[in-house]
């Protein structure tokens, strides 16, 4: 069973423009499934629809096999989400808050304060375990948010933006934690994210979207191939020197390669027309690389 499916599924607002269109995709369980694209493109509406919040307007969705509109409570049981907007009750503390949460997700009282206190440690908020809510800063929200979350041990974890707002060390220790998560206990993570750096390291698949559309997904080879990236030769040579063949690109000359066994092919062709190789880099694409390509693909073709 997939952990998350789309069929075609479409969300208008207004009943004029979609702010989804048609998609359709399928998230693996276990692993991180990065949800990339611009501001407006849709994440946020994705997750609304397959967490119940939202109804499509056509199509269809799943989460572990359950439809979240025919079936939210089963839903809701099974997921964890955490979205922009931390929502926790002001005038109670951190721990009351996760406590409370705890408890309307089905645990017991003392199943509640046990998961509070793993969960307010681990996020580094147990200093402020006694502090209400509300005198909270956005950063300890925003963790709190994500421990309310976990707090019932979900199999499948929505985040929209679980970092933004967060100091880099407290984004480093959360998204260490998704990345265990994901590892160790097989949950699977649907994540909305605008940082692509960290973004490849924890992804596991993609979807990025664009204007509504799902315009790329799979793993980051599939993408990768899609985008047309590929992995570059990089050569430095003397200043005056020019490589017939390869771009300029600062001090280095660059050409695609299939793959790293053709830089091996390279060096000798140049040893052999006695160019003298001062520095030889392998340049291999980034997410980055994948997404704005993706994106510049879109704006082209409009
Ligand atoms: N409650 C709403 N009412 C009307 N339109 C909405 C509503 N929420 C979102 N939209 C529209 O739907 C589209 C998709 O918005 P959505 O919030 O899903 O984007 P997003 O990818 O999450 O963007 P961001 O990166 O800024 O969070 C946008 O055009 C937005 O204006
Ligand atoms: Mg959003």
């Amino acid at each position: 069973m997939e952990a998350v499916t789309a069929l075609n599924l479409q969300k208008s607002y207004d009943g004029k423009t979609n702010a989804l269109e048609e998609l359709t995709f399928r998230v693996p369980q276990g692993g991180v499934c990065g949800f990339l694209g611009p501001n407006g493109a849709g994440k946020t509406t994705t997750v609304k629809l397959l967490t119940g919040l939202l109804r499509p307007t056509s199509g269809e969705c799943s989460v572990m096999g359950l439809s979240p509109q025919k079936e939210p409570e089963k839903v809701h049981a099974l997921c964890g989400v955490m979205t922009e907007t931390a929502r926790m009750y002001q005038n109670m503390t951190g721990q009351q808050n996760l406590v409370f949460f705890g408890q309307t997700a089905g645990l017991t009282q003392s199943q509640a304060k046990e998961r509070a206190e793993v969960l307010l440690r681990e996020l580094d908020l147990w200093g402020a375990r006694d502090k209400k809510a509300g005198r909270y800063s956005t950063g300890m929200l925003q963790r709190l948010s994500l421990a309310r979350a976990l707090v019932h041990e979900p199999q499948v974890l929505f985040l929209d933006e679980p970092t933004s707002g967060l100091d880099p060390e407290s984004a480093q220790a959360v998204n260490e934690m998704i990345s265990a998560l994901a590892r160790k206990s097989g949950v699977t993570v649907f994540l909305c994210t605008h940082q692509l750096r960290y973004a490849q390291d924890l992804c596991t698949t993609y979807g990025l979207l664009y204007q509504g559309k799902l315009i790329s997904s799979g793993d980051f080879q599939t993408i990768c191939e899609a985008a047309g990236c590929h992995i570059k030769a990089g050569i430095r040579t003397e200043p005056e020197q020019i490589l017939h063949g390869f771009v300029k690109n600062g001090d280095f000359w660059e050409i695609d390669i299939a793959s790293e066994e053709e830089m091996a092919a390279i060096l000798r062709d140049l040893v052999t027309q006695d160019i003298p190789v001062y520095e030889a880099r392998l340049l291999r694409p980034t997410l980055e690389d994948v997404y704005f390509s993706c994106i510049r693909d879109q704006e082209v073709a409009q």
